[in-house]
Parts: structure tokens; C-alpha cells; sequence
């Protein structure tokens, strides 16, 4: 499912009412992995098993995390002053959204110069201060690259906009209109923008139309044009000679269209902006996108210390999923997000099983990559928490992205619980998308609300006055510091699976077999251990209801004992036996096999 479309079918906006306090055991074997304030040291990577296969990757939107001066926007001094807190927390990299020099009007993903720093996010060097402290830490810094736009302010789009005989005219989309009809009404074809209206612009100076896969403000790169590409990986080169660690690449499915404009076909339905739906298939994950990929990983693997190539790939099936790893070849990108298991949107234990499972055997052995959150959807807490009984809920997606083989993706605040929280005033909306949108769809503010650190004033997360998003009102109670000294938080479940991911070989590397395949209310796997490692049993209710489950008649996946790593409830604790388990509702029991 395209992300748009996603966007579009929103779910689950409202705010829980109250939050359900669930008694989570710490069994001993967890608690001494954790006591001394620090995590584990990480087993090492090698050439055949590089880091990013076992990572916890912590996406920070930098205008939220931490203000370090006052003026109530983050900047990369703050997530130094923060980097302490990642530590404890056990990530292995950070992905910063984009922080180059850029007008602002998708905060950030209109680059108008990618080889520096935007000042209000501070300079260069603290760029590279940032990636010493980070290294320090072992924490690893990903960048956001955006390979598809750049601002309408870059000198490139600005040259290319002169003349239509300019050298980088043809760097960018442009088109005659539709002959018969007076400009700016007659662009080239019917696309539309996935930020609503026309996917063109007329330009007067020149008489012509651009493309814009995003806002009026974001051109489109035209890829066909070598020039691009060699300027465009020119930067890319820039950022892996200062050492970051790799990129996240943006939408990176809309590099190529249809060279013919052929309009698009219409789909029935009226989008959150009024515009008919339509297919994307002209503009959207064009097979051509694949020899660029694979020429850039090509270039980046020269590069020593593992660098990794993560794309933002909202695609309709694993199918689709398996050629951005270049299938069987695995020449492309290295994580292309699995976006199919954290956007289930419900819990359904047939759909996950079917999910992680496609995971695991369809991908031709590439590593997955799960996420269940990002800045441009509302954030899971709200999408499957059902307003009662949302932080056990919350515990089963956090358990699922960290128990499963795949490489996890979070977004900061998810550890917490943090929720959407949506302005209720359109002259109060930031994301264009949401005033292009309002009522129906109020942008993506919510889900980027300031991180929530303390009980203090802004949440710990700025001294300014206002900051440039209000901080949600839950921040009193639901914040670092509270969640931190309560052993039983969402936080410290969070970090001890992270541990117990970081350390335990099993979870490292044991393969992912389902069990109790037909149940639909319990999604149990093992994750098989190998020679002196014992398998690990992962057991979650997805429903409100107490069920009852056994595995002891599956002998050769399941010996007779099991002993109790880390669950949510009481009952659980002890647990030994495979036979007859009662599971209340929305428990999670993970249990080390004798
Ligand atoms: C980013 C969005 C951004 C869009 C255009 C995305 O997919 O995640 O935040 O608005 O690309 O760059």
C-alpha cells in the first residue's frame, strides 16, 4: 500500500482515556544483564554479520528532540546533551532527519544545500562533534538523504528556472502545458501531488510547467539526466568522507516516471485535499529506480566500517519488497523498511504471522527491517491502542520489533508511549500538509510534539517560551525521568528487551518459526538457538480475553521446560509448564527453553 494512500486512511486518532497499570516481571536472568546503569557491550560485527543486522536504529526528528539554546526548536547540540540517554537505552545508530540548510517547508526535506547544516540546527562542526560523542558512545549516525527533490531554492532549481536554455534546465521536470488551454490550467497531465492538487507548476518566466512529486516548493530531480546522479552522489560521497554511518533515503520510490506523461488512470474516491484517487503506477517505484540503486551501493560499499543504505519504502507486498534488496543478487539497498508489519494498523494475529513470516522466507535470507513509527504517521500508541488498555498494547509492538530477527527501526518518544496529539486549531497547524488537509487530514504535526524528558517546564525539551510545537499535555506523567525509576514502565520494558536482543545469541541470530499457526487471538513464535543456546518461546495475547494455548505437543521445537525471561503480569512470571497456559489479556510471556 502506497504511504499516501496510508496517510489518507488514517486510523485511530483518538486519545486514550486512561492508561492500564500492568505489573511486568523482571526475572532475575534480565535484571543482571541490566543492574549497573549500562547496557552490555554488543557481540562484534564481522565482513559476514555487519552491525546493522542486529541494530536498533533511533530515528530523531531534530526540530523535537532537545533545544540547546532557547529558541524552542532542537539542534544537534542538544542530541549531544542527549547522548547519554541513547546509551542507557541500548540503540545502536541514530537516523537524524534531514539538518541541511533548507527554507523549512517540509522542515527539512526541501534541501537547498547538501553539504552543510542548517544554522538553526548549528554548523558542521557540530556536526562532527556530534558524530565523535556519538562514536564514543557506539552510537553510529545515518543521515536522511532526499534524492528525489530538492527546495525550490537550491541553486540548481534556481538556475534551471532562468532560462529553458539554462545548462541545468534539463536537471529538473519541465514540460509544455496541454495545448488549447490558458496556463496555468493545462499542465501536462492529471497527476497529482501527494500533497494535494496538481503534481505542476507553471513557471511564467519560462512559459512552462515542473514537476513536483511533493509540494510546489520540492522539484522533482529529473533521473534520466546523468548529470544528476553524479552530482547528486557527489554528496552523498560528502557525508561518507566525514563518517557518517549511512543513509536513509527518502521516498525514494518516485525517482523515475513514465517519460511519456501518460495521465494516470483514476481510482473512485476523493483524497483529504478533494482530489479524485488515481493510480500511482506512472510515478511511483518505476523498475528504472533499481540501476540507481544498485550503482549506489556499489559506490558506498568502497567505503570501509559497514556503511548501510535504508529506504523509505512504502511498497504493496514482499514481492515488491525483495527487488529493493536486489533479491538473490543483494546488490541494492541493504534495509529497504518493511513497512507491511508495523502498518498493519490492528492487532491481528493471522496478519502479523503472515507478515513476519514473508519476512522471513521471502526475501531471498536479506535482513529485514521493521518500523511501527515515523514522523509522517500517527504514532502506534494511537493507531492500535484501543483507548483502554493501550500501554499493554504498546508492549506487544514493542515486543515484536525486538524479538523478531528483523533489524528494528523506533522513533523517539515511542520507548515512552508518547501519542499523536493533533492541534485543534488550523491556525495553529505547522505541516502544510495538515492546512492543505484540515479538517480532514490534520498533517503530521501530532507525532512530532517535542520529547518528553521531565516534568518541568516544555518537558525538559526547551528553556524557551513557547516551543515550535506545543508539548503534549501527558508529559507529567509519561517522560524519561518518571519512566526511567519505575522498573515496571514501558521505557524500562523497551530497554530490557533491548538488552536481552543485544546479548542473547539466540535472538541475535535463531531463525523465526511460528507456532499454534490456525490460533487467531495469540501469535507465538520460537526463535530457535543453536548449538549450547537455548531456543526462546515469545507468547502474545492480541485480544482482552484470557486464552488459553499449549505447546507441549510440539516436541522437536519445544522441550518440556520453560523458564520465564521477561512477561507482563504477574501470573506469568513463574510459568514453567507448555501445557494449558492462561494468558490474560494482552499479555506478553518471553520464555527461555530447557
Ligand atoms: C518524508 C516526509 C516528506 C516527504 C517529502 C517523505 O517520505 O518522510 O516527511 O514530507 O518524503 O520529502
Amino acid at each position: 500500500m502506497c504511504r499516501y494512500t496510508e496517510w489518507l486512511s488514517r486510523i485511530g486518532r483518538t486519545i486514550p482515556f486512561f492508561l492500564l497499570t500492568l505489573s511486568l516481571i523482571t526475572p532475575p536472568a534480565v535484571q543482571s544483564q541490566t543492574k549497573h546503569n549500562g547496557q552490555k557491550p554488543r557481540s562484534q560485527a564481522s565482513e559476514s554479520d555487519p552491525w546493522w543486522k542486529h541494530a536498533v536504529i533511533y530515528e530523531i526528528y531534530p526540530r523535537s528532540f532537545q533545544d540547546s539554546n532557547g529558541e524552542g526548536i532542537g539542534d544537534l547540540n542538544g542530541i549531544v546533551q542527549r547522548l547519554d540517554y541513547l546509551q542507557w537505552l541500548g540503540i545502536d545508530a541514530i537516523w537524524i532527519s534531514p539538518i541541511y540548510p533548507s527554507p523549512q517547508v517540509d522542515f527539512g526535506y526541501d534541501i537547498s544545500d547538501y553539504e552543510n547544516v542548517d544554522p538553526q540546527y548549528g554548523s558542521l562542526a557540530d556536526f562532527d562533534r556530534l558524530v565523535t560523542a556519538a562514536k564514543q558512545r557506539g552510537i553510529r549516525v545515518i543521515m536522511d538523504m532526499v534524492m528525489n527533490h530538492t527546495s525550490d531554492k537550491h541553486p540548481w532549481f534556481i538556475e534551471s528556472a532562468s532560462s529553458r536554455t539554462n545548462s541545468k534546465r534539463g536537471w529538473y521536470i519541465w514540460h509544455d502545458g496541454k495545448p488549447g488551454g490558458v496556463p496555468p490550467n493545462n499542465p501536462p497531465n492529471n497527476w497529482t501531488s501527494n500533497f494535494g492538487h496538481s503534481a505542476w507548476q507553471y513557471d511564467k518566466t519560462t512559459g512552462q510547467y515542473y514537476y513536483h512529486r511533493f509540494y510546489i516548493q520540492q522539484p522533482d530531480l529529473n533521473w534520466r539526466n546523468s548529470a544528476v546522479e553524479k552530482a547528486v552522489f557527489g554528496t552523498v560521497r560528502f557525508w561518507l568522507d566525514r563518517g557518517v554511518a549511512g543513509f536513509r533515503l527518502d521516498a525514494i520510490p518516485t525517482l523515475f516516471e513514465d517519460p511519456k506523461l501518460t495521465d494516470a488512470s483514476e481510482l473512485p474516491g476523493i483524497n483529504a485535499y478533494g482530489d479524485r484517487n488515481q493510480s500511482s503506477t506512472l510515478y511511483e517505484n518505476l523498475p528504472e529506480v533499481h540501476g540507481v540503486m544498485r550503482r549506489l551501493r556499489s559506490m558506498v560499499d568502497k567505503y570501509s566500517g559497514q556503511r548501510v543504505l535504508i529506504g523509505e519504502t512504502y511498497l504493496p507486498n514482499v514481492q515488491e519488497l525483495d527487488k529493493w534488496y536486489g533479491g538473490a543478487k543483494h546488490d541494492e539497498l541493504n534495509l529497504p523498511m518493511d513497512l507491511q508489519v508495523g502498518f498493519i494498523n490492528k492487532l491481528d494475529a493471522t496478519l502479523f504471522r503472515q507478515r513476519i513470516s514473508d519476512a522471513e522466507t521471502k526475501i531471498n535470507g536479506n535482513q529485514p527491517l521493521f518500523v511501527f513509527d515515523n514522523h509522517d504517521n500517527v504514532r502506534s500508541w494511537n493507531r492500535y491502542g484501543d483507548g483502554v488498555n493501550d500501554e499493554a498494547i504498546a508492549r506487544i509492538l514493542a515486543t515484536i520489533l525486538l524479538t523478531t530477527r528483523s533489524t528494528a527501526m523506533m522513533y523517539y518518544g515511542e520507548e515512552l508511549g508518547m501519542t499523536t496529539t493533533q492541534p485543534t486549531r488550523k491556525e495553529d497547524v505547522k505541516d502544510p500538509v495538515g492546512i492543505t488537509g484540515w479538517p480532514q487530514d490534520k498533517g503530521r504535526d501530532g507525532e512530532r510534539t517535542p520529547m518528553q524528558w521531565d516534568d518541568t517546564k516544555n518537558a525538559g525539551f526547551s528553556t524557551a517560551q513557547t516551543t515550535w510545537l506545543p508539548v503534549a499535555a501527558d508529559y507529567v506523567t509519561k517522560n524519561v525521568k518518571t519512566e526511567r525509576d519505575n522498573p515496571e514502565s514501558l521505557l524500562n520494558w523497551h530497554r530490557k528487551l533491548i538488552a536481552m536482543r543485544r546479548t542473547n545469541p539466540t535472538l541475535r541470530e535463531g531463525e523465526t518459526i511460528m507456532l499454534d499457526t490456525t490460533n487467531p487471538s495469540v501469535l507465538s513464535y520460537v526463535r530457535k538457538g543453536g548449538t549450547g543456546h537455548p531456543s526462546i518461546l515469545v507468547v502474545m495475547n492480541f485480544t482482552g480475553n484470557t486464552e488459553i494455548v499449549s505447546f507441549d505437543g510440539q516436541k522437536d521445537l519445544i522441550p518440556g521446560k520453560a523458564s520465564t525471561l521477561l512477561a507482563s503480569g504477574i501470573s506469568l512470571a513463574h510459568q514453567t509448564s507448555l501445557n494449558g497456559i492462561a494468558l490474560p489479556a494482552y499479555a506478553v510471556w518471553i520464555a527461555s527453553l530447557e
